[in-house]
């Protein structure tokens, strides 16, 4: 998702494989690899070493993207935070409102936090993609800002344009998705509130429609 030819700043590095990737893959010319700990920074640095592109990657002790100068990158990434987290690192910093740039996150929780921020501020999600690792689901978008608010329905912020992904991941993702959320609403009916169950049976019942039309590929990528 990250633009070829784009510097790339990835907030909450840690090791700082994608940056390395970024580079060394050709993707990014440089990047930046910033975190809000000083532990992280340090395995970060073990691999800018150990690759030996110190030359191409800055390392920078950041809260979100707190020390980071607008000019300084193109594509912004944010990978294996929540979505409530992403939510907060975004809204506070004003200067990602603007066209020339790209937001990529994948959120480990609470997706629909990061993706409600979009929505409603302007920003269009322009595709998601998801996958399996060690057994686990992940989902991942790319957004940029439009200045448009469009009107979207009740259940999209749970499902994105991941209903447009045509990899059997995504409808996994959705399932899983969904599956929570029917529990949640089940739970409701019994303690929570009428408002909320309203709510979430509108969700889940789009959610189940989203995905039974949801077409899949039988080959790996789109
Ligand atoms: C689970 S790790 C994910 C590492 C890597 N992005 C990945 O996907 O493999 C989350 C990282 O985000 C960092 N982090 C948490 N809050 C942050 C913040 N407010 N600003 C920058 N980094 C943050 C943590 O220190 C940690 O290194």
């Amino acid at each position: 998702m990250v633009r070829k030819g784009s510097v790339a700043a990835d907030i909450g590095t840690d090791h700082a494989y994608l940056p390395a990737y970024l580079v060394l893959n050709g993707i990014s010319p440089k990047a930046l690899a910033c975190d809000v700990r000083r532990g992280p920074l340090e395995n970060a640095k073990k691999t800018v070493d150990s690759y030996e592109i110190e030359d191409k990657i800055t390392l920078r002790l950041s809260d979100g993207f707190d020390k980071i100068e607008p000019f300084e990158a193109d594509d912004f990434i944010m990978c294996g935070m929540g979505g409530t987290l992403m939510e907060q690192l975004v809204s506070r910093t004003h200067w990602l409102k603007d066209k020339r740039k790209r937001i990529i996150v994948q959120p480990q929780s609470h997706a629909e936090d990061i993706r409600r921020f979009f929505v409603e501020n302007g920003f269009k999600i322009l595709f998601e993609d998801a996958c399996i690792d060690c057994g686990k689901l992940y989902c991942a978008m790319a957004a940029e800002y439009t200045g448009e608010i469009t009107k979207k329905s009740v259940s999209y912020i749970y499902s994105g344009e991941l209903s447009k992904c045509r990899k059997k991941e995504a409808k996994m993702f959705l399932e899983s998705i969904n599956s929570r959320l029917k529990k949640k609403l089940d739970a409701e009916r019994v303690h929570g509130s009428a408002d909320t169950a309203e709510y979430l049976e509108k969700v889940t019942l789009e959610l189940e429609e989203t995905i039974n039309g949801m077409q899949t590929d039988s080959k790996k990528h789109l």
